[in-house]
């Protein structure tokens, strides 16, 4: 089957070595008259692009003001910093310097500041957001793809329950992407990254509707694309080719791209959001543990999907008498990728050895499945049931 789709990929992306130089003009195009930069914990500034998107603004006589502090797992008490801050300082545009984390608590503010509730209502399912403040990106990171996705994603600090709302609301209106800017990330960092992107696509790829053989295509070529360059660049992290290629990749996976005439799953992404919230850990690297054990709870009921995956992304030889280990072979391939750039492939490697306890695994089971009431993913609807067994297959 082929789903139909509407397809909607309205940011500009501005992409390359000097890229960085067009900031000013570009948020000068989205007719700002204050603006809040907004970034992370510190990486920007040591790098010295902070100090360039300065100049850019005051250059092109942009008045701004400025927001740092925003966390990995964003948190929502800086959202409400953030819309305190805008609201204050009469701010209407945000540029987002860093990555999924500070675009998303940019997005987040972005829908707070004109509305008159609690924001967090949104991520409650109280509440549609109406309109969001415009937002500019200066990516730092290729891994959440907030930058041209519809999503954003917030963690509640009080109980640490972690939610993502979509919206083409808070769609970036660009995004400045130089692969320059990416040579500094830690290993770990780039190899988390490198994990999203490619379940971003993993996830529009194992599902019910695989007909659209060219959207196949395109995610098999990105898939092979980034696990290359994921592997090379662990030797050769100012590689600049290396480093575009994964840059790029990384909206292209989350931009609905690859989703067109296929469909979504996103199961492991949400049993993940409940292994970060409690633990902390990154988002990628939280991935990277749990999917080999969802792939293994439901391979066999979706055998040519996966021999697919293990022939045509992996490189495996299609054993065409015994499909199920073909299949096999293809989730081990991609374990052994994960180690080679020092990802884990269960929750115990995740979490450096400590094994999590039932009543960690009840926890992230009920916040997932809302105390039982909600499904999660659609290649198969995982039940809480569900949830448990394939958590307790990733605490190895
Ligand atoms: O805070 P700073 O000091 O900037 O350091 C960051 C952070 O510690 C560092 N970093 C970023 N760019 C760097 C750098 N260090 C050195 N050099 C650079 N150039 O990297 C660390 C991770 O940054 P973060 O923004 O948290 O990473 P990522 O882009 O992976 O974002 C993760 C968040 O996005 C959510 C995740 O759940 C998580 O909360 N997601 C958002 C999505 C979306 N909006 O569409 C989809 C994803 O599936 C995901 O759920
Ligand atoms: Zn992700």
């Amino acid at each position: 089957m082929i789903k139909d789709f509407n397809f909607y990929a309205p940011t500009r992306v501005v992409f390359g070595r000097n890229a960085e130089g067009k900031i000013g003009e570009l948020v000068k195009s989205c007719n700002a008259g204050k603006v809040l930069v907004h970034y992370g914990g510190g990486s920007a500034e040591r790098s010295g692009l902070l100090n360039v998107v300065r100049k850019q603004l005051r250059e092109a006589g942009i008045d701004f003001i400025e927001l740092g502090g925003v966390v990995p797992n964003p948190l929502l008490s800086k959202v409400y910093e953030g819309i305190e801050l805008c609201r204050r300082e009469k701010v209407d545009f945000i540029l987002a310097v860093g990555g999924g984390s500070v675009i998303d608590s940019s997005k987040a503010i972005g829908y707070g500041v004109p509305y008159e509730g609690d924001a967090w209502d949104f991520w409650d399912g109280k509440a549609t957001p109406q309109q969001c403040l415009p937002i500019g990106a200066v990516l730092t990171i290729p891994a959440a793809g907030s930058e041209m996705s519809s999503s954003s994603v917030i963690t509640k600090d009080e109980g640490l329950v972690k939610r993502g709302i979509t919206s083409d609301l808070c769609r970036c209106r660009f995004a400045v992407m130089n692969p320059e800017r990416t040579y500094t990330l830690p290993p770990y960092q780039t190899a988390a990254g490198a994990t999203d992107i490619m379940m971003h696509t993993m996830e529009r790829y194992f599902t019910r509707y695989n007909e659209m053989t060219l959207t196949d295509a395109i995610s098999e070529a990105l898939l092979r694309t980034v696990k290359d360059a994921a592997l090379a660049v662990m030797e050769r992290p100012e590689d600049y080719r290396l480093r575009a290629q994964i840059m790029w990749a990384s909206s292209l996976a989350h931009n609905d791209l690859t989703e067109c005439g296929a469909d979504r799953d996103f199961g492991t992404h949400r049993l993940e959001h409940e292994l970060s919230a409690l633990f902390g850990v990154t988002h990628g690297a939280g991935l990277a543990a749990l999917w080999p054990s969802w792939a293994r709870y439901v391979k066999d009921r979706h055998l040519a999907r996966f021999v697919q995956f293990a022939v045509n992304v992996m490189g495996v030889e299609n054993d065409f008498a015994h499909p199920d280990e073909t299949a096999e072979k293809g989730i081990r391939a991609i374990e052994d990728f994960y180690r080679r750039i020092g990802m884990p492939t269960n929750i115990r490697e995740l979490l450096g050895g400590r094994v999590i306890t039932d009543e960690e695994i009840e926890v992230m089971v009920d916040k997932c499945s809302r105390g039982g009431t909600i499904t999660v993913g659609s290649l198969e609807e995982l039940r809480a049931e569900d949830m448990r067994r394939i958590y307790q297959m990733a605490r190895a």
